[in-house]
């Protein structure tokens, strides 16, 4: 595991921008899994300028997304696809049969999973980009979740609800429910970036860097990757031993 410190969200942000426009600039054809939540916004932002300076080209990248609330409409302010493509997807040259994102309108869940599984074998992820919820969890593999985890339906747990329910806009009913990534598909990319920034997630960053690897702490499976990269702020490693 690689640890970067940085001063703070902003350089954590140009970080990982760096890191994934190396791969896209050596690979024009790179597969990139992609995550929602507030923690890549940053990110986000920075591979649209990058695509706007022409320094990064997405027009042969294919990316897929780790998960999806369920049940969501796609044009629901808080769908995950609605993410994706406000804060990048719209904003850079990726072409849309390119992208792939589990449709959490399915009626058939168990189908969409397994189908979006064999896409993500025949497809490996080059990099995969990864949040942290306070609770240990990546994609939605929440404490319980196994090592052997394929993309499935999972229920959220109490308090990933009460959390998103702070970042939910307008909405008084929430998803229980999401398809999502499981641990081993994660595990299966050739390279994995954490990112994580504020004191909120400070604890979580101890765990995964110094606990032991277990399943109440996913994130911690990890541990296991040959290529692992943890750009974090001051702040995400303010209770880590020196
Ligand atoms: C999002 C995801 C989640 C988030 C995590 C952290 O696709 O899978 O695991 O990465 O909940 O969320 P933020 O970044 O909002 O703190």
């Amino acid at each position: 595991m690689l640890i970067i410190e940085t001063k703070n969200y902003k350089e954590m942000s140009k970080r990982a921008a760096s890191l994934i426009s190396d791969i896209i600039n050596d690979k024009p054809d790179a597969v990139i899994g992609f995550a929602t939540g507030k923690t890549p916004l940053g990110l986000y932002k920075e591979l649209v300028d990058l695509n706007k300076k022409k320094k990064i080209d997405f027009s042969k990248v294919t990316s897929f997304n780790l998960d999806e609330y369920y049940p969501i409409k796609k044009n629901d302010m808080n769908s995950y696809y609605t993410y994706m493509h406000k804060n990048l997807f719209d904003k850079i040259n990726i072409k849309k049969q390119n992208i792939n994102l589990l449709n959490g309108e399915t009626k058939k869940p168990k189908e969409e999973c397994s189908s979006y599984e064999k896409k993500l074998r025949k497809n490996k992820i080059d990099i995969q980009i990864l949040g942290l919820g306070v609770n240990g969890h990546i994609g939605f593999n929440e404490p319980g979740s196994e090592f052997n985890s394929k993309t499935r339906l999972v229920k959220l747990s109490p308090e990933t609800i009460e959390i998103n329910k702070k970042k939910l806009n307008d909405r008084s009913e929430i998803p229980w429910n999401a398809l999502s990534m499981g641990i081993k598909s994660i595990m299966s990319a050739k390279k994995i970036i954490l990112l994580a920034s504020g004191k909120n997630k400070a604890r979580a960053i101890k765990e995964l860097i110094e606990g032991k690897i277990r399943s109440d702490y996913p994130a911690t499976f990890l541990k296991k990757h040959k290529d692992l990269i943890v750009i974090i702020d001051k702040e995400a490693g303010s209770l880590l031993r020196k």
